[in-house]
């Protein structure tokens, strides 16, 4: 089943967040701790078995990119590139990866976020396997205003919403999904929000709508976190020393060829 599935990690944008430090290179080549950001959406991809993985980046760090991560053979996996242009939106993650769905279902990650933690593994695998055209992930936080987040009233999920000024639960998305092929012709409908962009949350509205969408909760024992703000640069940095520290071990180590 996993074979089936390729890989695709967003690694452009503007990173406006986080200037002045990324005002010379993207965001996901930063380091966290001990490996550059993009080692992290990369380690987990290659941890559930994803061999083939597109990576989206601009065009004027295609070559640091492709410096750091080469065809992929040093991280146990097949890497191919693409240029997005301008940062459209991370729906557009899709259009790009067209050729990339020659297989049922992609997974697609946002390239600044950390997922690791006890059964996250075994919660992907099912997501990949679900019936439903398209999975996304839940995750549980105290200020979910930051993220696309599900809107539920009387205990039903009505839909999502990007970053509501009150939100209705506290179940944020996280920036990592699963889609099949019916969403290339879904974003070729999908119109630019307000801040001008095509809208991740949106393509999942979609799939919601038709009764075509799975939510997977992710759990306790989970941790998940965007990196694009300082403090959750720095709050990521200093999880991944603590508890390698703490444990002794190395988190997505792809020298032991166990990620
Ligand atoms: O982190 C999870 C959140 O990511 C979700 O909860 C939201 O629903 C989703 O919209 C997204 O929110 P952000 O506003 O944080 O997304 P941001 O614009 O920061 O982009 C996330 C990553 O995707 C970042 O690594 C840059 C990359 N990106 C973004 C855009 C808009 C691209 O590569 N190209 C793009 O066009």
């Amino acid at each position: 089943m996993k074979k089936n599935i390729k890989g695709v990690i967003l690694a452009g944008g503007t990173g406006s967040r986080l200037f002045p430090i990324t005002k010379v290179f993207s965001k996901q080549l930063l380091p966290v701790y001990n490996k550059p950001m993009i080692l992290l959406s990369l380690g987990l991809m290659v941890s559930i078995g994803i061999e083939e993985i597109l990576i989206i980046v601009t065009k004027r760090d295609l070559i640091l990119f492709k410096r750091l991560l080469g065809n992929g053979k040093e991280y146990n996996c097949k890497i191919t590139y693409k240029v997005q242009l301008k940062p459209a939106g991370i729906a557009q993650a899709i259009t790009l990866a067209k050729s990339h769905f020659t297989s049922n279902k992609i997974l697609l990650m946002l390239g600044d976020n950390f997922l690791f933690g006890s059964n996250l593994k075994n919660v992907i695998l099912d997501a990949m396997s679900s019936a439903k055209g398209a999975s996304i992930f839940t995750y549980k936080v105290k200020s979910p205003e930051r993220y696309g987040v599900l809107n539920i009233k009387n205990n039903k999920i009505k839909n999502i919403v990007e970053k509501p000024k009150k939100p209705t639960s506290n179940k944020a998305i996280p920036g990592i999904y699963i889609y099949d092929q019916k969403s290339i012709n879904y974003v070729k409908n999908l119109k630019p929000s307000n801040r001008g962009e095509l809208e991740i949350t949106d393509l999942n509205n979609l799939y919601l709508k038709k009764n075509d969408l799975e939510i997977f909760h992710l759990g306790d024992g989970i941790i998940w976190m965007d990196m694009g703000t300082f403090d959750s640069y720095l709050e990521a940095s200093q999880f991944i020393a603590a508890t390698e520290k703490r444990q002794g071990f190395e988190i997505y180590d792809f020298k032991k060829n166990e990620v």
